[in-house]
């Protein structure tokens, strides 16, 4: 009997909720973010634009605009469009190898935007103070303790640890290790987020328990009615399972591939017969290092726009988590939102009646 009550489900309705167990567990990640919910939709390039982003803020979670490739100018405009579709706060990702970072820093502080998520590495110098100096919070991601501590002493507000499950880009670690190796040792005193594979409310239970102060999803949201997904892109997500959602596969040390976990397709196929020519040719002397690397590098270039504008999802990137297999059709964020919350208050209900 689910122990967790919903009495308004719809978009833009927000949830009225009487979540009491979650919400305790949630309270630190939720007056960090100023959202009901400590549940991050994680950015999703192409795919968190102002309708999901808008969506997800509205039914009391935290959206989060991909800034991707965009330039100023058109980071400036979805900031303002997500505006215009909610009142609730909602954060910007920003990869920090952009080349005009700063520039982009800039424009979310103009737009007063509250939390700034910094993707793709290890902040360039300056770029944390110059969010702050801006007004915003900032979030980055810990790939290991040691950084993640010397993330926090460099002014990082809060963290986000994400196992090699998640979909798009990934570290080499599973989201149960990291969880283990760094909650224990710097929940208490900071707040962690966890991502990478949750499709169910029971374990972002679970992950509240050691200590997390909320969690990121992205597959479980890539799919929402509101997403702008392609319907194309969509159908492949409801048929498959998590051993579809595979990680790019590097066939030669000298050309290295950063690992991205997305659905087997043609294009996938085609990227390891590339990396084979590629290195052939640099064993004839046919192709220099640096342009032989670069080949490999561009393979893949606007390839997720391919996938989930266009919906080609043979030769694009369907970049997907391990969680993949357990959505089976599109729902409203709101509905989303209120199962995860359901299903985390029932295992956090029935583990203390216990
Ligand atoms: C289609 C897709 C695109 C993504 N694009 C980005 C991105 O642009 N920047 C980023 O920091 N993370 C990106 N991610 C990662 C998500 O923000 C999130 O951390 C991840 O999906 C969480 O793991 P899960 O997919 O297992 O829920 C992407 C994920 C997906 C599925």
């Amino acid at each position: 009997m689910p122990i967790a009550r919903r009495e308004a489900i719809g978009p833009g309705e927000g949830i009225i909720q009487v979540h009491s167990k979650t919400k305790a567990l949630m309270a630190r990640g939720n007056e960090f973010l100023g959202s009901d919910w400590a549940i991050l939709c994680g950015a999703m390039s192409w795919v968190s634009e102002r309708n999901l982003v808008s969506a997800i803020s509205n039914a009391g979670g935290f959206g989060v605009v991909a800034c991707g490739a965009m330039t100023p100018e058109l980071l400036d405009t979805e900031i303002a469009a997500t505006r215009a579709m909610t009142d609730k706060p909602f954060g910007v990702n920003l990869i920090t190898m952009h080349p005009d970072l700063f520039d982009l820093i800039e424009v979310c502080a103009r737009h007063k935007v509250s939390h700034v998520v910094l993707a793709g590495g290890i902040p360039p110098k300056g770029s944390v103070e110059a969010i702050k100096q801006g007004g915003a919070k900032v979030i980055c991601f810990a790939p290991t303790l040691a950084l993640g501590k010397k993330l926090l002493r460099s002014g990082a507000d809060a963290l986000v640890i994400e196992g090699m499950e998640a979909g798009g880009h990934i570290g080499p670690v599973s989201t149960s290790v990291l969880a283990q190796e760094i909650l224990p040792a710097l929940a208490e005193e900071a707040l962690i987020f966890v991502a990478g594979g949750i499709g169910r409310g029971e374990a972002i239970a679970s992950y509240l328990e050691m200590g997390a102060c909320g969690v990121q999803l992205g597959t479980r949201f890539a799919c929402a009615s509101e997403s702008i997904a392609h319907p194309d892109f969509k159908k492949a997500f409801f048929r498959a399972s998590a051993r579809d959602a595979i990680t790019s596969v590097q066939i030669d040390p000298r050309l290295p591939v950063i690992p991205v976990r997305a659905l087997k397709n043609k294009g996938a196929e085609e990227f390891t017969a590339k990396q084979i020519e590629v290195a052939r040719l640099l064993d004839e002397g046919a192709v220099e290092m640096a342009e032989a690397q670069l080949q490999i590098e561009h393979f893949w270039a606007g390839a997720l726009r391919r996938a989930v504008i266009d919906g080609d999802v043979e030769n694009g990137s369907v970049m997907a988590g391990q969680s993949v297999g357990m959505i089976k059709t599109e729902e409203p964020v709101a509905q989303i939102m209120a199962t995860l919350l359901d299903e985390c208050e029932t295992a956090l209900g029935a583990r203390q009646a216990a």
